[in-house]
Protein backbone atom coordinates (compact mmCIF):
# COMPACT_ATOMS: atom_id res chain seq x y z
CA UNK A 1 0.00 0.00 0.00
CA UNK A 2 1.50 3.57 -1.07
CA UNK A 3 2.07 5.81 1.53
CA UNK A 4 -0.23 8.25 -0.29
CA UNK A 5 -2.75 6.34 -2.39
CA UNK A 6 -4.78 7.79 -5.32
CA UNK A 7 -8.20 8.60 -4.95
CA UNK A 8 -10.28 6.51 -7.39
CA UNK A 9 -13.16 7.24 -9.48
CA UNK A 10 -15.46 4.75 -10.94
CA UNK A 11 -17.48 5.90 -13.68
CA UNK A 12 -19.12 2.94 -15.25
CA UNK A 13 -22.30 3.57 -13.64
CA UNK A 14 -22.42 6.34 -16.77
CA UNK A 15 -21.36 4.23 -19.37
CA UNK A 16 -23.74 1.72 -21.91
CA UNK A 17 -24.71 -1.32 -21.64
CA UNK A 18 -24.07 -1.44 -17.83
CA UNK A 19 -25.76 2.25 -16.84
CA UNK A 20 -29.12 1.35 -19.73
CA UNK A 21 -29.01 4.65 -21.78
CA UNK A 22 -25.89 5.38 -21.05
CA UNK A 23 -22.85 6.66 -22.76
CA UNK A 24 -21.64 4.51 -25.84
CA UNK A 25 -17.59 3.42 -25.30
CA UNK A 26 -17.41 4.35 -29.42
CA UNK A 27 -19.04 7.72 -28.58
CA UNK A 28 -16.02 7.88 -25.45
CA UNK A 29 -13.34 7.15 -27.58
CA UNK A 30 -14.76 8.66 -30.47
CA UNK A 31 -16.14 12.55 -30.35
CA UNK A 32 -16.01 12.73 -26.97
CA UNK A 33 -12.47 11.98 -26.96
CA UNK A 34 -11.91 14.47 -29.84
CA UNK A 35 -13.65 17.43 -28.02
CA UNK A 36 -12.33 16.95 -24.71
CA UNK A 37 -8.46 17.10 -26.74
CA UNK A 38 -9.43 20.12 -27.81
CA UNK A 39 -10.43 21.94 -24.56
CA UNK A 40 -7.45 20.55 -23.22
CA UNK A 41 -5.42 22.35 -25.71
CA UNK A 42 -7.66 25.56 -24.91
CA UNK A 43 -6.40 25.25 -21.25
CA UNK A 44 -3.09 24.25 -21.87
CA UNK A 45 -2.55 27.90 -24.19
CA UNK A 46 -4.49 29.55 -21.06
CA UNK A 47 -2.27 27.94 -18.53
CA UNK A 48 1.01 28.84 -20.75
CA UNK A 49 0.20 32.62 -21.31
CA UNK A 50 -0.02 32.55 -17.25
CA UNK A 51 -3.87 32.93 -16.91
CA UNK A 52 -4.74 29.88 -14.86
CA UNK A 53 -2.60 30.52 -11.79
CA UNK A 54 -4.46 27.53 -9.42
CA UNK A 55 -2.33 24.99 -11.56
CA UNK A 56 0.93 25.92 -10.36
CA UNK A 57 -0.29 26.98 -6.64
CA UNK A 58 1.05 23.24 -4.83
CA UNK A 59 4.65 23.90 -6.33
CA UNK A 60 4.33 27.61 -4.98
CA UNK A 61 7.26 26.86 -1.62
CA UNK A 62 7.97 30.39 -1.26
CA UNK A 63 4.20 30.68 -0.03
CA UNK A 64 4.24 27.69 2.20
CA UNK A 65 7.04 28.73 3.74
CA UNK A 66 5.42 32.04 4.69
CA UNK A 67 1.94 30.56 5.69
CA UNK A 68 3.48 28.20 7.56
CA UNK A 69 5.91 31.10 9.16
CA UNK A 70 2.92 33.38 10.04
CA UNK A 71 0.58 30.33 11.11
CA UNK A 72 2.88 28.68 13.78
CA UNK A 73 4.15 32.77 14.38
CA UNK A 74 1.59 35.02 14.70
CA UNK A 75 -1.62 32.76 14.47
CA UNK A 76 -0.82 31.00 17.61
CA UNK A 77 -0.94 33.86 19.74
CA UNK A 78 -4.93 33.76 19.40
CA UNK A 79 -7.47 31.60 20.65
CA UNK A 80 -10.11 31.96 17.58
CA UNK A 81 -9.24 32.70 13.86
CA UNK A 82 -12.57 34.20 12.27
CA UNK A 83 -12.29 34.01 8.35
CA UNK A 84 -14.04 37.31 6.62
CA UNK A 85 -14.63 36.13 2.99
CA UNK A 86 -17.66 35.45 0.96
CA UNK A 87 -17.94 32.75 -1.96
CA UNK A 88 -14.16 31.42 -3.14
CA UNK A 89 -12.82 33.71 -0.45
CA UNK A 90 -14.86 31.61 2.52
CA UNK A 91 -15.53 28.41 0.93
CA UNK A 92 -12.06 27.18 0.99
CA UNK A 93 -11.16 27.79 4.28
CA UNK A 94 -14.62 26.18 5.43
CA UNK A 95 -13.97 22.94 3.24
CA UNK A 96 -10.15 22.27 4.80
CA UNK A 97 -11.93 23.12 8.05
CA UNK A 98 -14.21 20.87 7.93
CA UNK A 99 -12.71 18.07 6.22
CA UNK A 100 -8.91 18.17 8.04
CA UNK A 101 -9.70 19.59 11.06
CA UNK A 102 -12.56 17.60 11.66
CA UNK A 103 -16.35 17.42 13.43
CA UNK A 104 -17.02 20.11 16.25
CA UNK A 105 -13.57 21.69 16.31
CA UNK A 106 -14.76 24.85 17.56
CA UNK A 107 -16.65 22.70 20.37
CA UNK A 108 -13.65 20.96 21.12
CA UNK A 109 -11.45 21.87 24.70
CA UNK A 110 -8.02 23.19 24.17
CA UNK A 111 -6.65 20.30 24.83
CA UNK A 112 -8.40 18.64 21.99
CA UNK A 113 -7.62 20.77 19.67
CA UNK A 114 -3.79 20.38 21.00
CA UNK A 115 -4.43 24.09 21.89
CA UNK A 116 -4.45 25.42 17.95
CA UNK A 117 -7.32 28.15 18.00
CA UNK A 118 -10.88 27.84 16.50
CA UNK A 119 -11.16 28.64 13.04
CA UNK A 120 -14.62 30.83 12.40
CA UNK A 121 -15.89 31.60 8.93
CA UNK A 122 -18.15 33.94 8.36
CA UNK A 123 -19.81 35.08 4.82
CA UNK A 124 -22.52 36.68 4.73
CA UNK A 125 -22.98 40.32 6.45
CA UNK A 126 -26.02 38.99 8.54
CA UNK A 127 -26.15 41.16 11.78
CA UNK A 128 -27.79 38.51 13.87
CA UNK A 129 -24.61 36.34 13.19
CA UNK A 130 -21.88 38.99 13.87
CA UNK A 131 -23.53 40.29 16.77
CA UNK A 132 -23.83 36.68 18.11
CA UNK A 133 -20.49 35.77 16.99
CA UNK A 134 -18.68 39.26 18.92
CA UNK A 135 -20.80 38.76 21.99
CA UNK A 136 -18.89 35.40 22.23
CA UNK A 137 -15.58 36.55 21.26
CA UNK A 138 -12.66 38.23 23.40
CA UNK A 139 -11.07 40.82 20.92
CA UNK A 140 -7.72 40.57 22.92
CA UNK A 141 -7.58 36.91 21.84
CA UNK A 142 -9.32 37.19 18.11
CA UNK A 143 -7.47 37.20 15.19
CA UNK A 144 -9.51 38.76 11.81
CA UNK A 145 -8.11 37.54 8.47
CA UNK A 146 -10.13 39.87 6.11
CA UNK A 147 -9.78 37.49 2.72
CA UNK A 148 -11.00 39.64 -0.51
CA UNK A 149 -9.16 39.25 -3.71
CA UNK A 150 -10.62 42.30 -5.02
CA UNK A 151 -10.21 44.25 -2.06
CA UNK A 152 -13.38 45.85 -2.65
CA UNK A 153 -16.34 43.21 -1.93
CA UNK A 154 -19.41 44.97 -0.06
CA UNK A 155 -20.14 42.17 2.09
CA UNK A 156 -16.10 41.68 3.41
CA UNK A 157 -15.42 44.79 3.49
CA UNK A 158 -18.55 46.01 5.62
CA UNK A 159 -17.61 43.50 8.10
CA UNK A 160 -14.07 44.08 8.00
CA UNK A 161 -15.40 47.93 9.24
CA UNK A 162 -17.64 46.46 11.85
CA UNK A 163 -14.90 44.38 13.33
CA UNK A 164 -12.54 46.75 13.37
CA UNK A 165 -14.57 49.17 15.13
CA UNK A 166 -15.27 46.73 17.81
CA UNK A 167 -12.03 45.09 18.28
CA UNK A 168 -10.72 49.03 18.50
CA UNK A 169 -13.54 49.94 21.25
CA UNK A 170 -12.02 46.74 23.20
CA UNK A 171 -8.21 47.32 22.95
CA UNK A 172 -7.46 50.60 21.63
CA UNK A 173 -6.61 52.06 18.40
CA UNK A 174 -3.03 50.79 18.19
CA UNK A 175 -3.76 47.52 19.52
CA UNK A 176 -5.98 46.82 17.22
CA UNK A 177 -4.07 46.22 13.93
CA UNK A 178 -2.25 43.58 15.67
CA UNK A 179 -5.49 41.39 15.34
CA UNK A 180 -6.35 41.80 11.45
CA UNK A 181 -3.96 39.66 8.41
CA UNK A 182 -5.30 40.61 4.66
CA UNK A 183 -5.53 38.24 2.41
CA UNK A 184 -5.49 40.11 -0.81
CA UNK A 185 -4.12 40.96 -4.17
CA UNK A 186 -0.62 41.41 -4.40
CA UNK A 187 -1.05 45.19 -5.75
CA UNK A 188 -4.13 46.14 -5.77
CA UNK A 189 -7.74 47.46 -3.60
CA UNK A 190 -8.63 48.98 -0.70
CA UNK A 191 -7.30 46.44 1.78
CA UNK A 192 -3.87 46.64 0.20
CA UNK A 193 -4.23 50.19 0.99
CA UNK A 194 -5.02 50.23 4.49
CA UNK A 195 -2.40 47.50 4.86
CA UNK A 196 0.38 49.51 3.38
CA UNK A 197 -0.81 52.84 5.45
CA UNK A 198 -1.06 50.82 8.44
CA UNK A 199 1.27 48.95 8.73
CA UNK A 200 -0.93 45.74 8.76
CA UNK A 201 0.50 42.01 7.28
CA UNK A 202 -1.02 40.86 4.32
CA UNK A 203 -0.78 37.30 2.41
CA UNK A 204 -0.90 37.89 -1.41
CA UNK A 205 -3.68 36.52 -3.67
CA UNK A 206 -1.63 35.84 -7.10
CA UNK A 207 -2.51 37.57 -9.49
CA UNK A 208 -3.49 35.16 -11.78
CA UNK A 209 -5.69 32.87 -9.18
CA UNK A 210 -9.39 33.61 -9.13
CA UNK A 211 -11.55 33.48 -5.53
CA UNK A 212 -12.79 30.22 -6.66
CA UNK A 213 -9.70 28.86 -7.51
CA UNK A 214 -7.70 29.83 -4.54
CA UNK A 215 -8.38 27.52 -2.02
CA UNK A 216 -4.34 26.34 -2.03
CA UNK A 217 -3.25 29.77 -2.09
CA UNK A 218 -2.36 31.77 0.86
CA UNK A 219 -6.53 32.30 0.91
CA UNK A 220 -6.96 28.91 2.64
CA UNK A 221 -3.96 27.59 3.70
CA UNK A 222 -3.25 30.39 6.57
CA UNK A 223 -6.23 29.86 8.62
CA UNK A 224 -5.76 25.69 7.98
CA UNK A 225 -2.19 25.50 8.97
CA UNK A 226 -3.24 27.98 11.82
CA UNK A 227 -5.33 25.05 13.28
CA UNK A 228 -2.37 22.31 12.65
CA UNK A 229 -3.01 21.04 9.49
CA UNK A 230 -0.23 19.81 6.97
CA UNK A 231 -0.38 21.95 4.23
CA UNK A 232 2.47 20.25 2.89
CA UNK A 233 0.42 17.20 2.67
CA UNK A 234 -2.70 19.08 1.14
CA UNK A 235 -0.42 20.53 -1.29
CA UNK A 236 1.84 17.34 -2.29
CA UNK A 237 -1.83 15.69 -2.88
CA UNK A 238 -2.88 17.90 -5.63
CA UNK A 239 0.71 17.92 -7.01
CA UNK A 240 -0.18 14.44 -7.33
CA UNK A 241 -3.21 14.84 -9.45
CA UNK A 242 -2.17 17.75 -11.30
CA UNK A 243 0.22 15.34 -12.45
CA UNK A 244 -2.38 12.66 -13.31
CA UNK A 245 -3.90 14.89 -15.51
CA UNK A 246 -1.29 15.85 -17.55
CA UNK A 247 -2.30 13.53 -20.68
CA UNK A 248 -4.35 14.84 -23.81
CA UNK A 249 -5.73 11.31 -23.91
CA UNK A 250 -8.93 11.50 -22.67
CA UNK A 251 -9.46 7.73 -21.27
CA UNK A 252 -5.81 9.00 -19.50
CA UNK A 253 -6.96 12.26 -17.55
CA UNK A 254 -9.00 11.62 -14.35
CA UNK A 255 -10.38 15.44 -14.66
CA UNK A 256 -11.21 15.08 -18.60
CA UNK A 257 -13.15 11.87 -18.07
CA UNK A 258 -15.31 13.97 -15.14
CA UNK A 259 -15.62 16.95 -17.56
CA UNK A 260 -16.49 14.83 -20.27
CA UNK A 261 -18.85 12.84 -19.34
CA UNK A 262 -20.83 15.35 -17.27
CA UNK A 263 -20.89 17.98 -19.77
CA UNK A 264 -22.08 15.09 -22.33
CA UNK A 265 -24.65 14.14 -19.93
CA UNK A 266 -26.18 17.09 -19.92
CA UNK A 267 -25.54 18.49 -23.70
CA UNK A 268 -26.88 15.32 -24.93
CA UNK A 269 -28.81 13.48 -22.87
CA UNK A 270 -30.49 16.45 -20.68
CA UNK A 271 -29.13 15.48 -17.37
CA UNK A 272 -28.13 19.21 -16.69
CA UNK A 273 -28.19 18.72 -12.60
CA UNK A 274 -25.24 17.27 -11.12
CA UNK A 275 -25.61 16.57 -7.61
CA UNK A 276 -22.46 16.21 -5.36
CA UNK A 277 -23.27 13.73 -2.95
CA UNK A 278 -20.49 12.65 -0.38
CA UNK A 279 -21.08 10.03 2.52
CA UNK A 280 -19.33 11.38 5.05
CA UNK A 281 -20.26 14.65 6.98
CA UNK A 282 -16.54 16.22 6.64
CA UNK A 283 -17.14 16.79 3.27
CA UNK A 284 -20.24 18.57 3.47
CA UNK A 285 -18.54 21.65 2.99
CA UNK A 286 -16.51 20.40 0.10
CA UNK A 287 -19.97 19.69 -1.77
CA UNK A 288 -20.55 23.53 -0.99
CA UNK A 289 -17.67 24.65 -2.56
CA UNK A 290 -17.46 22.33 -5.53
CA UNK A 291 -21.39 23.93 -5.66
CA UNK A 292 -19.99 27.38 -6.09
CA UNK A 293 -16.97 26.21 -8.20
CA UNK A 294 -19.46 24.51 -10.90
CA UNK A 295 -22.15 27.42 -10.90
CA UNK A 296 -20.04 30.40 -11.02
CA UNK A 297 -17.68 28.93 -13.77
CA UNK A 298 -19.87 27.45 -16.40
CA UNK A 299 -23.21 29.20 -15.59
CA UNK A 300 -23.00 31.88 -18.45
CA UNK A 301 -24.34 32.65 -21.69
CA UNK A 302 -27.87 31.60 -20.92
CA UNK A 303 -26.69 27.63 -20.42
CA UNK A 304 -24.76 25.42 -18.18
CA UNK A 305 -25.00 22.83 -15.53
CA UNK A 306 -27.08 23.42 -12.11
CA UNK A 307 -25.16 22.35 -9.82
CA UNK A 308 -26.31 21.02 -6.09
CA UNK A 309 -24.88 20.25 -3.09
CA UNK A 310 -26.00 17.31 -0.71
CA UNK A 311 -25.03 14.58 1.89
CA UNK A 312 -25.85 10.97 2.60
CA UNK A 313 -26.95 9.51 3.78
CA UNK A 314 -28.99 12.53 5.20
CA UNK A 315 -30.16 13.10 1.95
CA UNK A 316 -31.56 10.06 1.03
CA UNK A 317 -34.66 11.19 3.31
CA UNK A 318 -34.51 14.39 1.38
CA UNK A 319 -33.65 14.15 -2.26
CA UNK A 320 -33.18 10.55 -2.88
CA UNK A 321 -37.26 10.34 -4.01
CA UNK A 322 -36.54 12.70 -6.56
CA UNK A 323 -33.34 11.58 -7.35
CA UNK A 324 -34.99 8.28 -8.18
CA UNK A 325 -38.43 8.69 -9.72
CA UNK A 326 -38.05 12.42 -10.53
CA UNK A 327 -37.17 13.85 -14.13
CA UNK A 328 -34.60 12.04 -15.51
CA UNK A 329 -31.98 15.29 -15.20
CA UNK A 330 -29.88 14.62 -12.97
CA UNK A 331 -26.50 13.05 -12.34
CA UNK A 332 -25.35 12.28 -9.08
CA UNK A 333 -21.70 12.46 -7.93
CA UNK A 334 -21.63 9.90 -4.87
CA UNK A 335 -18.04 10.66 -2.85
CA UNK A 336 -16.89 8.18 -0.69
CA UNK A 337 -14.11 7.11 1.82
CA UNK A 338 -12.01 4.20 3.56
CA UNK A 339 -12.14 4.94 6.78
CA UNK A 340 -9.53 3.15 9.77
CA UNK A 341 -12.05 4.02 12.65
CA UNK A 342 -15.61 2.98 12.59
CA UNK A 343 -17.81 2.89 15.67
CA UNK A 344 -19.48 -0.41 16.13
CA UNK A 345 -23.04 -1.14 16.16
CA UNK A 346 -23.39 -3.31 19.23
CA UNK A 347 -25.89 -6.41 19.32
CA UNK A 348 -28.77 -5.75 21.23
CA UNK A 349 -32.34 -7.15 20.59
CA UNK A 350 -31.58 -10.21 18.70
CA UNK A 351 -35.14 -10.79 19.09
CA UNK A 352 -36.06 -7.53 16.89
CA UNK A 353 -35.09 -8.37 13.30
CA UNK A 354 -35.42 -4.73 12.72
CA UNK A 355 -32.57 -4.04 14.86
CA UNK A 356 -30.98 -7.34 15.55
CA UNK A 357 -29.25 -6.80 11.40
CA UNK A 358 -27.68 -4.01 12.32
CA UNK A 359 -25.31 -5.49 15.16
CA UNK A 360 -21.73 -6.44 14.64
CA UNK A 361 -21.21 -3.50 11.66
CA UNK A 362 -20.15 -0.43 12.20
CA UNK A 363 -21.49 3.40 11.65
CA UNK A 364 -19.15 3.64 9.18
CA UNK A 365 -20.28 0.47 7.21
CA UNK A 366 -23.48 1.43 7.10
CA UNK A 367 -22.90 4.56 5.52
CA UNK A 368 -20.16 3.12 2.93
CA UNK A 369 -23.09 -0.08 2.37
CA UNK A 370 -25.84 2.44 1.86
CA UNK A 371 -24.02 4.46 -0.57
CA UNK A 372 -23.42 1.32 -3.14
CA UNK A 373 -26.85 0.76 -2.57
CA UNK A 374 -27.92 4.12 -3.45
CA UNK A 375 -25.29 4.03 -6.86
CA UNK A 376 -26.94 0.64 -8.07
CA UNK A 377 -30.71 1.57 -7.36
CA UNK A 378 -29.92 4.43 -9.42
CA UNK A 379 -28.00 2.46 -12.12
CA UNK A 380 -30.90 0.32 -12.46
CA UNK A 381 -33.14 3.02 -12.79
CA UNK A 382 -31.19 4.41 -15.95
CA UNK A 383 -29.91 7.15 -13.59
CA UNK A 384 -26.56 8.23 -14.48
CA UNK A 385 -23.92 8.85 -10.98
CA UNK A 386 -20.20 8.17 -10.73
CA UNK A 387 -18.09 7.49 -7.67
CA UNK A 388 -15.24 9.76 -6.41
CA UNK A 389 -13.25 7.08 -4.03
CA UNK A 390 -11.17 8.64 -1.08
CA UNK A 391 -8.77 6.57 0.54
CA UNK A 392 -9.85 8.54 3.85
CA UNK A 393 -10.14 12.31 4.06
CA UNK A 394 -6.50 13.24 4.97
CA UNK A 395 -4.55 16.26 4.04
CA UNK A 396 -3.18 14.45 0.89
CA UNK A 397 -6.43 12.94 -0.34
CA UNK A 398 -8.28 15.83 -0.28
CA UNK A 399 -5.30 18.29 -2.46
CA UNK A 400 -5.94 15.23 -4.93
CA UNK A 401 -9.90 16.12 -5.06
CA UNK A 402 -9.64 20.08 -4.82
CA UNK A 403 -7.52 19.86 -8.04
CA UNK A 404 -9.64 17.21 -9.91
CA UNK A 405 -12.63 19.41 -9.22
CA UNK A 406 -10.41 22.59 -10.32
CA UNK A 407 -9.28 21.23 -13.52
CA UNK A 408 -12.06 19.31 -14.43
CA UNK A 409 -14.19 22.67 -14.52
CA UNK A 410 -11.68 24.73 -16.05
CA UNK A 411 -11.85 21.32 -18.61
CA UNK A 412 -16.05 22.02 -18.49
CA UNK A 413 -15.38 25.64 -19.54
CA UNK A 414 -13.86 24.81 -22.88
CA UNK A 415 -16.81 21.80 -23.60
CA UNK A 416 -19.24 24.21 -22.99
CA UNK A 417 -17.66 27.03 -24.68
CA UNK A 418 -17.57 29.64 -21.80
CA UNK A 419 -14.63 31.51 -19.93
CA UNK A 420 -14.93 29.19 -16.65
CA UNK A 421 -12.77 31.97 -14.80
CA UNK A 422 -15.13 35.12 -15.11
CA UNK A 423 -18.21 36.23 -13.39
CA UNK A 424 -19.68 38.84 -15.16
CA UNK A 425 -23.13 37.43 -14.56
CA UNK A 426 -22.65 39.01 -10.87
CA UNK A 427 -21.32 42.85 -11.66
CA UNK A 428 -24.65 44.38 -12.22
CA UNK A 429 -26.13 43.01 -8.78
CA UNK A 430 -22.91 44.27 -7.36
CA UNK A 431 -23.57 47.83 -9.76
CA UNK A 432 -26.44 48.14 -8.56
CA UNK A 433 -26.03 47.85 -4.45
CA UNK A 434 -23.25 50.19 -4.70
CA UNK A 435 -25.25 52.63 -5.97
CA UNK A 436 -28.11 52.09 -3.03
CA UNK A 437 -25.36 51.95 -0.74
CA UNK A 438 -24.30 55.32 -1.74
CA UNK A 439 -21.11 54.78 -2.84
CA UNK A 440 -19.02 57.53 -5.03
CA UNK A 441 -19.30 57.06 -8.80
CA UNK A 442 -22.26 54.60 -8.65
CA UNK A 443 -25.43 56.06 -9.47
CA UNK A 444 -28.63 54.99 -7.13
CA UNK A 445 -30.94 53.18 -9.37
CA UNK A 446 -34.38 53.43 -9.51
CA UNK A 447 -35.97 49.85 -8.54
CA UNK A 448 -38.91 48.84 -10.40
CA UNK A 449 -41.24 48.19 -7.87
CA UNK A 450 -43.26 46.00 -10.02
CA UNK A 451 -46.93 45.91 -9.98
CA UNK A 452 -49.06 46.20 -6.76
CA UNK A 453 -51.93 44.09 -7.89
CA UNK A 454 -49.54 41.01 -7.94
CA UNK A 455 -48.67 41.61 -4.19
CA UNK A 456 -50.62 39.82 -1.96
O1 LIG B 1 -15.08 32.90 -7.12
C1 LIG B 1 -15.12 34.10 -7.16
O2 LIG B 1 -14.39 34.79 -7.89
C2 LIG B 1 -16.07 34.86 -6.25
O3 LIG B 1 -16.93 33.97 -5.61
C3 LIG B 1 -15.29 35.65 -5.22
O4 LIG B 1 -14.51 34.78 -4.46
C4 LIG B 1 -16.23 36.43 -4.31
O5 LIG B 1 -17.06 37.26 -5.06
C5 LIG B 1 -15.44 37.28 -3.32
O6 LIG B 1 -14.57 38.12 -4.01
P1 LIG B 1 -13.34 38.79 -3.32
O7 LIG B 1 -12.37 37.74 -2.95
O8 LIG B 1 -12.81 39.74 -4.32
O9 LIG B 1 -13.87 39.49 -2.10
Amino acid sequence: MPEHPDIRIDVSNMMAPHLPGGTERAAFEGGMADRFGRAFDEVALRRKRGEMGFFDLPYASETVDQVEGLANGFGQWFEDVVVLGIGGSGLGSLTLRDALCGPLWNERSDEKRDHFPRLRIIDNPDPDTVRALLDHLDPARTLFNVVSKSGSTAETMAQYLATRDWVERGLGEDEARGHFLFTTDPGRGALRQIAESEGIPTLSVPENVGGRFSVLSSVGLFPAAACGVDVRALLAGAAAMEARCRSRKLVDNPAGVLAALLHAAHTESGRSVHVFMPYADRLRSLALWFQQLWAESLGKEGGGPTPLASVGATDQHSLLQLLMEGPRDKVVLFAGIEREDDVDIPERHPEMPGLAYLGGHGLGELLDVERAATAEALRREGRANLSIQLPGVTPHALGQSLMLLQIATVYAGGLYGVDPLDQPGVELGKTLTYGLMGRDGFEAPELDAGDPRWRF
